[in-house]
């Protein structure tokens, strides 16, 4: 498609839509004009060779269009207040929620934001909540219908609702769109199931296993325990059909630009809902090719460079964040490269170091979290991380191995060690998580659990030691400590913030029992939650130091992420620290992941020239002097310290 076309293209769509492009059309058409030509370059990247190229090029123009149209002033307003760069603040901070096991329901929701502003949560990422069936449901993510919310939830009335009172109340949204699969039970998998040929080839549907066991030979098996295999035979269709998450999850086709436009379509629609962040549910899968893991590839990017494209163009005020839970290296990818750079996903989850806190949890040491840091410091101006402690999947340990071996470990054994440690069987193990979906073949496994239940209060309760319940709660804090203050977007996980422990009902459900993460999506109890604001019970002592936690967060812009980290070198095997540093401010975050007190020579301030004579600790609210290069700061067990430079 040459350049002549395209501006044909444009015109016609200027035509036979009536846009007034010297007044209320004005922006967007300019903003149209100005993405067209990096729209095209990627959809032909994609899609030149394909035999409905055209068709479905002016269908997605057609989509930004009317997307365009259906987008409400209030909103397309938002959208041009919000400055670029509104997600790096440091005065945002999320959470992750099931609406049904949280409120009940959408109209239930807006009685309990008042719960999550007084905690200092803004952001709000509400699990999905379209169609989906009620058993086959991989808890939301198999997807029936992707613009009825699900009557389990409410209606999308009730959805538009929450939505207005959120941002009346000055907090921001976060979606689900699951682009990379639909359930078996969505209408174009029915109509597959018929035969259409149309729809078939929305899917990956073969009719023998030869083309599968081609795939196969290099895709690795996500849920090698409860769906093994990457392919599904189906009897109505006589097809195998590609199934790489569970059986009733059928990954969609976007070698077919008609799925790719028909999922834009989707997109757009979560925009026009309001959706502040939407999340990009598994867009490492996005593409197949025989002969690769069909896991990361450049396709999949060039697909998420285009949707963030058309987002630009209709929805600029909407931030993407790409819930790719990959190695560290494959997760840099996800914020674009190149001519790409920093357009792509806005946000990627820190996985990286999400787990890497766990790593140093159980093992006591810091080592392979700060290998891992020069890969995560690549990451652009302009884009953030979500960082967390626990959500509602599993904990993986897919960084690399040459991190572990940096740190003098084996990586197989040390695997081993962490899997043993947080599924409590290894010998002195506080911690009373589970392994999901164990790998026969090759062992591997991740592991489930809350935030609470792995840092040992489950036991601690049991055994009732009050010691031991001390320090759990020290760990917990010291997790979402580390997490709070490395720049990005902090996401709770609800029940996190009233020390939930793991609930073991699913066990009796038969259409959980196979999946064992729900141990960690708690059902909210409105009368445990209450004891937050009753001092000295454990929900009160984890609700109220994260709410302090969030609280100095807010206070301090040197925290908004604007890459201005700096991983202070270790001078301490338990100890990790950074420096976040500002215009004028400095802000040292240091943390002991030992269950012993840790020395910290004070030379560890004097850091890049620095020479600091007080800091001012806003945990402690205390000033401490810096000592000589001899003398230290002495942490105690779990202990952490967050010290502005005050001179
Ligand atoms: C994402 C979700 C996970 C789900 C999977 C398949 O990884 O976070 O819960 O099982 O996608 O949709």
């Amino acid at each position: 498609m040459n350049n002549n076309q395209i501006v044909n293209a444009l015109f016609d769509a200027v035509q036979n839509n009536n846009l007034d492009i010297a007044g209320a059309d004005k922006k967007f058409y300019t903003k149209l004009v100005l993405h067209a030509a990096e729209i095209r370059d990627l959809y032909t990247q994609l899609y030149a060779n394909h035999p409905e190229f055209s068709t479905n090029f002016t269908r997605l123009i057609e989509v930004l269009i009317s997307s365009h149209q259906n987008r409400t002033a209030e909103l397309k307003d938002r959208d041009y207040k919000k400055n670029e760069n509104w997600f790096l603040s440091n005065e945002i901070a999320g959470m992750s929620l099931y609406v049904d096991r949280f409120s009940g329901n959408l109209s239930g929701l807006p009685a309990r934001l008042d719960y999550l502003l007084d905690l200092g949560v803004n952001l709000l990422h509400l699990m999905p909540i379209f169609q989906s069936p009620e058993k086959e449901s991989d808890g939301g993510y198999a997807v029936s219908d992707f613009q009825k919310v699900d009557k389990r939830f409410g209606s999308l009335n009730d959805l538009k609702k929450v939505r207005k009172t959120m941002h009346d109340k000055g907090m921001y949204l976060m979606l689900d769109i699951v682009l990379n699969h639909t359930s078996d039970k969505h209408e174009w998998v029915e109509k597959a199931k018929k035969g259409d040929p149309k729809y078939l080839d929305y899917y990956y549907c073969f009719d023998d296993r030869s083309l599968p066991d081609q795939y196969e030979q290099t895709m690795p098996e996500i849920f090698p325990e409860s769906a093994p295999g990457n392919f599904t035979w189906v009897e109505e269709c006589q097809k195998w059909v590609m199934t790489v998450f569970h059986r009733y999850q059928w990954d969609l086709n976007y070698s077919n630009p008609r799925v790719f436009v028909e999922m834009l379509d989707n997109v757009l629609f979560y925009a026009n809902l309001g959706v502040d962040v939407l999340r990009i549910d598994a867009p490492a899968f996005l593409w197949k090719q025989i002969g690769t893991t069909s896991q990361n590839l450049p396709q999949a990017h060039t697909i998420l460079q285009l949707l963030k494209q058309c987002v630009q163009v209709t929805a600029p005020g909407m931030a993407l964040l790409g819930e790719a839970i990959v190695s560290p290296g494959a997760i840099m990818e996800y914020f674009g490269e190149g001519r790409y750079l920093a357009k792509e996903c806005d946000f990627a989850y820190n996985a990286t170091q999400m787990a890497l806190q766990w790593d140093a949890l159980a093992t006591g040491q810091v080592s392979i979290m700060m290998a891992a840091q020069p890969i995560l410091a690549k990451k652009p101006f302009g884009t953030s991380w979500i960082t967390y402690t626990r959500c509602h999947d599993d904990i993986g340990l897919g960084y690399d191995d040459y991190m572990i071996r940096e740190a003098g470990y084996d990586p197989f054994e040390h695997r081993r060690y962490l899997k043993e440690y947080f599924s409590g069987q290894f010998p002195g193990s506080v911690s009373s998580g589970a392994l999901f979906s164990v790998n026969p073949k090759t062992q591997d496994a991740r592991i489930s659990g809350t935030l609470a239940s792995l840092c040992g209060l489950e036991k601690a309760i049991i055994e009732k030691s009050e010691n031991q319940i001390e320090l759990a709660i020290q760990k917990i804090i010291l997790m979402q400590a580390n997490s709070f203050f490395l720049g990005g977007v902090p996401m709770l996980f609800y029940g996190d913030e009233a020390a939930y422990l793991n609930d073991y009902s699913f066990i009796d459900s038969p259409d959980r029992n196979y999946d064992n993460r729900w141990m960690h999506r708690p059902i909210i109890d409105w009368q445990k939650n209450e004891l937050t604001s009753k001092t000295g019970t454990i929900e009160n002592r984890v609700f109220a130091a994260t709410k302090r936690l969030l609280e100095i967060r807010k206070k301090l812009p040197v925290v908004a992420d604007l890459k201005n980290i700096r991983w202070i070198p270790r001078h301490n095997i338990h100890v990790a620290g950074f420096v976040r540093n500002g215009k004028e401010k400095a802000l040292y975050c240091i943390f002991n992941y030992s269950h012993e007190s840790a020395y910290l020579t004070w030379h560890t301030f004097r850091y890049n020239g620095f020479s600091p004579e007080k800091l001012y600790d806003h945990w402690r609210q205390e000033y401490f002097q810096v000592g000589t290069d001899a003398d230290y700061l002495i942490l105690g067990p779990y202990a952490f310290y967050l010290l502005e430079v005050t001179e």
